[in-house]
């Protein structure tokens, strides 16, 4: 046995007899530090829902109850139809401007996958109280978007069951990363590190572009 073996068995002696519970650091290497998660806490932060509908909690929730939730939690600032107040994003709309100069990317007109939008409002918002929705109601303000985007009947009752029946326009239109063969080509020359413009002109600045929407 090396001399560092025998000395970290003589620490775990010192924490077992002072009360510690050494089992939950005899299994890991390192310093000793922390102890391990225990299984509630990595399932209350483990919900991330897939592409492929992997991780989708149970339940349910309909357009119209989803429309009372999103009154009260998120017309505020994304405007009663999904068009937003002021700077705040755009949830609707915007078909057809992807490619215009100053395109509006909303649920209906950018985002790939429904997934998606339920893991981002889920984690996320309402902004300020973030994570305080049931499954229930992450399945009824998921619905109501899908029908400010024009995407199902107001009648709609969306379940984990029916969830991947929904396609998003534009999911067609993202692929699998290709930078590697499009990109890195292009910066893996003998980089410029000196003398490499002529000038640096400042045209504008971030305060007066008005970027962050005001707080009132
Ligand atoms: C206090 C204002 C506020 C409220 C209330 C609010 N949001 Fe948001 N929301 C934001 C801001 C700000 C962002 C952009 C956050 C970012 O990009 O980091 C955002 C982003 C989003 C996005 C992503 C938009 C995109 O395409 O990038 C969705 C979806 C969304 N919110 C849904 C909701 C829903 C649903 C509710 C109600 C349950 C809600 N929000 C309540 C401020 C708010």
């Amino acid at each position: 046995m090396t001399r560092l073996a025998r000395v970290s068995f003589a620490f775990l002696g010192v924490v077992a007899g002072t009360g510690f519970v050494a089992g939950a650091y005899a299994g890991s290497a390192g310093y000793g530090l922390g102890r391990l998660a225990h299984g509630e806490e990595i399932a209350a932060w483990n919900t991330d829902v897939r592409a492929d509908g992997q991780g989708l909690p149970a339940g349910s929730g309909s357009v119209l109850r989803g429309e009372e939730i999103y009154f009260e939690s998120c017309a505020s600032c994304h405007g009663d139809f999904g068009e937003a107040v002021g700077r705040f994003p755009a949830l609707a709309g915007g078909e057809g401007s992807l490619s215009d100069e100053d395109p509006v990317k909303t649920v209906g007109s950018y985002w790939p996958y429904l997934t998606g939008v339920f893991d981002y409002i889920g984690r996320t918002m309402p902004y300020g109280d973030a994570r305080s929705f049931s499954s229930d109601d992450l399945y009824a303000i998921t619905a109501y978007i899908l029908y400010l985007n024009d995407l199902v009947d107001e009648d709609y009752m969306l379940s984990a069951q029916n969830f991947l029946e929904n396609s998003l326009p534009n999911e067609g239109n993202f692929f699998l990363d290709d930078r590697a063969i499009t990109e890195l080509p292009l910066f893996s020359g003998e980089p410029c590190m000196r003398a490499c413009k002529e000038g640096v002109e400042i045209t504008s600045r971030a305060e007066l572009l008005d970027i962050t929407p005001g707080t009132n």
